[in-house]
């Protein structure tokens, strides 16, 4: 006889970078019942490309649900109490596929890759008189990172994309529109939807009308038929089509750094949380206006909870390398055996002893948003060891988090007193000491520290036709878990972030 579980649970489905995942929870008693994660590859075939195959991205997907489905048979749970589920994903990526037989037409293009730098001086230079063209309506500058120009790039250079398009066969989509289309039956009748916060950050849609924008489709001459519709981020989408949970509502689609958000219950305008993955995200709630950074932060939908709700929006610093730089010193370099045997490698020294690492593989996001940077190590001496290294990598994460909430700050005006982190690295105690002290503010976590499988299931679980569970209940509310202190003065963190911003400006400029 399978365990009776108190109130119907939510399954969130988390698929970022490095990983996919599976979490089931009960949202009554705010509990994370079991998960389950697959590592995923990452393809580099030429400098600066970063490509990720979308089966394997879809196939870990199944493996999840599947393994989690087994590992709650195994807690004496019945699968049958999960009614819905929410899917949230790394954002940008690009996909397109054949609508008649379900193939991917080309690798997915990772939101990191470079290779439309070109592209990008190409269509700069195309901006009618007006430069906030773009911007003005997406919130966005124009960079590699976001999904137009990658699809650009495709139609420009794939042949059977190309060809799929004349046909009328193609389909475009981010990770979250290629999941739920083969999720609820692909080319056996699955939806070709989105939802507004992987939307808004294609650069192809209007942040005010939530709508695909006609004119940015012309000025990147993308055709629109090939977009997926647009819903809020909390409604039901379809049903899972096969598998132990065929049939299961999925009812919730966010952005993951939106769905982060969510999670850290980042309700209230003002508030903000910062979340370390493959890269780094600071977002903070500017509740129902638009805010306009003049300090090189993006304009982005944080959510949109149901038809009928209002959006809210969100300032955001976008970090493109943080838990990446960990995996460059394991794969590339050989200086780690695990991910986290950094902390220990950071342990044994302290101190980086004047060593700055400027992980600008991607070039540099936010606020600078320089794509002729590259990396850097500087200030070597023959002392230099690989823990000095370790040790400076970890810094660096804590200095791009301080320029992103000096930035934040300058465009708000009220500084921060304290900053709410999540993601995989705030296990690592000696770099949430070092943002600690770097920042000079306190660095809190919450208790449920998935916060981005938490805020998608809450979106799952409140849809409208689902009422699983509601916003308005306040059971889910953060309760703080660990918190560090600064523990070294103002002007010696000052001192270092200065010499920090000196290395910045060395690793500018190296591709021309
Ligand atoms: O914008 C990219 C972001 O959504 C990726 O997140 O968790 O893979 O670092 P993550």
């Amino acid at each position: 006889r399978k365990k009776a579980v108190e109130g119907p649970l939510v399954g969130a489905v988390v698929q970022g970078t490095g990983s996919s995942s599976f979490l089931v929870f009960n949202l009554k008693t705010a509990e994370l019942l079991t998960r389950y994660q697959v590592e995923l590859t990452q393809d580099f075939p030429q400098e600066g490309w970063v490509e990720q195959d979308p089966k394997e991205i879809l196939q870990s997907v199944y493996e999840c649900i599947e393994r989690t489905c087994e590992k709650l048979d195994e807690l004496n749970i019945d699968i049958s109490n999960i009614k819905a589920i929410g899917v949230s994903n790394q954002r940008e990526t690009t996909i397109v596929w054949d609508k008649l037989t379900g193939e991917p037409l080309y690798n997915a293009v990772v939101w990191l890759d470079l290779r439309t730098q070109a592209t990008v001086e190409k269509l700069s230079k195309k901006i009618p008189g007006n430069s906030n063209f773009v911007k003005s309506k997406t919130g966005l500058p124009l960079s590699t990172y976001f999904s137009a120009v990658k699809l650009r790039w495709m139609l420009d250079n794939v042949r059977k994309v190309q060809k799929a398009v004349e046909d009328g066969r193609a389909l475009f989509g981010t990770i979250d529109s290629w999941l739920i289309w083969s999720l609820t039956g692909g080319v056996n009748g699955g939806v070709h939807y989105t939802d507004v916060t992987n939307a808004s950050r294609t650069m192809l849609f209007n942040i005010h009308s939530l709508e695909w924008d006609k004119d940015l489709c012309d000025f990147f001459e993308i055709p629109m038929d090939i977009l997926p519709k647009v819903l809020s981020s909390s409604e039901i989408y379809g049903q899972m089509k096969s598998g132990s949970l065929e049939g299961v509502l999925i009812s919730g689609c966010l952005g993951d750094q939106s769905a982060a958000l969510i999670g850290q219950m980042c309700f209230q305008e003002g508030q903000a949380k910062n979340t370390y993955g493959t890269g780094c995200f600071l977002l903070c709630n500017t509740g129902r206006k638009c805010v306009f950074s003049e300090h090189g932060l993006l304009t982005t939908v944080a959510y949109k909870l149901g038809k009928n709700k209002p959006v809210v929006y969100a300032l955001e610093g976008s970090v493109a390398i943080a838990g990446a730089v960990v995996h460059w010193l394991k794969d590339n370099l050989g200086i780690l055996e695990t991910p986290e045997e950094i902390e220990t490698l950071a342990k044994e020294v302290g101190t980086s002893y004047g060593c700055y690492f400027i992980p600008a593989f991607s070039g540099l996001y936010a606020p600078y948003w320089e794509p002729s940077a590259r990396g850097i190590i500087c200030g070597l001496t023959q002392f230099t060891n690989k823990c000095h290294i370790a040790f400076a990598a970890l810094e660096a994460i804590c200095f791009q988090t301080r320029e992103i909430l000096d930035a934040m700050n300058r465009d708000c005006g009220i500084p921060f007193n304290q900053l709410q982190v999540d993601g995989i690295m705030t296990n690592n105690k000696i770099l949430m000491q070092l943002q600690a002290d770097i920042l000079h503010i306190p660095v809190v976590k919450p208790s449920i520290t998935e916060t981005t499988a938490l805020g998608v299931a809450m979106a799952a679980g409140s849809a409208e036709g689902v009422g699983i569970w509601s916003f308005e209940n306040d059971n889910l509310s953060n309760i703080m878990g660990e918190r560090f202190e600064p523990q070294i003065k103002a002007t010696e963190s000052e001192i270092r972030y200065v010499t920090w911003k000196k290395a910045v400006m060395k690793s500018m400029g190296w591709v021309t």
